[in-house]
């Protein structure tokens, strides 16, 4: 298959440098935050227009509770705002709503929003926008180990039939297909306890550009640069 043509299911994304977006124009915090929601509709009609299945993003890891609470508080009436403003448009799209995290940790609010747009686009099929709220890779890995062992004490699953498909599947992502790319803005280069077991085989790309000036031709950027990317899974061209 030629290279331009290669598929892409599904691409991950962490939102990086909102609050060093605001600190350069002498903002506080939180407008970036503001400003970071608008893109992410944007990103998300990049997304659709390269037929990528599935848009993954970080959005609040278990370790930013570690904030400020006003900045946490601002944070969710943002996320609040963005997802009544648009799931109408979810619905139009075809677009399924995901979560990944323990939202009963949320603000009561958000809590309620989110439930709403699962409940709402649960019967969608054309993409799936999947966003991590109060996620944690390890946290994650954590609760697929318990309900492993849960199944094996109670006789309904071998321990040598455990293998990496019985991990996958009980991880958030079990759903959805491998993630071919996953991007940080802002300069970072870590994963911040994002997705460890399923970026095994992931392209990284790590872009300078804080998340609210990253743009639509950023993001087609990202693709062409994967696009060039030679993705062995261990083999050698023969
Ligand atoms: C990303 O931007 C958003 C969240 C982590 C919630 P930051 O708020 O981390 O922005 P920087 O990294 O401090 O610039
Ligand atoms: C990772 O960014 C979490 C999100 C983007 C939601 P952070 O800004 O919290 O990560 P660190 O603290 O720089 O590792
Ligand atoms: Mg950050």
């Amino acid at each position: 298959m030629e290279k331009d043509k290669k598929p892409i299911n599904h691409v991950a994304i962490i939102m990086d440098g909102n609050g060093r977006w605001a600190k350069k124009r002498g903002l506080p915090r939180h407008k970036g935050h503001e400003e970071g929601c608008k893109r992410i509709i944007e990103i998300f009609e990049a997304v659709k227009e390269n037929h990528i299945k599935v848009m993954t993003l970080y959005a609040f890891s278990t370790e930013n509770w570690n904030r400020p609470k006003l900045e946490i508080k601002q944070l969710f009436t943002y996320l609040d705002k963005f997802f009544k403003d648009n799931i109408d448009k979810f619905m139009e799209d075809g677009i399924r709503v995901q979560v990944m995290g323990d939202i009963s940790r949320l603000p009561e609010k958000t809590q309620k929003v989110v439930k709403e747009a699962l409940f709402r686009t649960k019967d969608n099929d054309n993409y799936v926008f999947n966003i991590a709220l109060n996620y944690g890779s390890r946290q994650e890995i954590v609760k697929a180990t318990k309900e492993i062992a849960t199944l094996v004490k109670n006789n309904e699953l071998a321990v040598n039939d455990i293998d990496e498909t019985t991990i996958s599947n009980h991880l958030y992502t079990a759903n959805l297909p491998p993630i071919d790319l996953m991007i940080r803005t802002s300069g970072e280069q870590r994963l911040s306890n994002y997705l460890l077991y399923q970026l095994a085989y992931s392209e990284f790309i790590f872009t300078p550009t804080y998340w609210p000036d990253f743009k639509k031709e950023n993001f087609e950027e990202c693709l062409k640069e994967f696009r060039k990317r030679d993705r062995r899974y261990g083999k050698i061209e023969q």
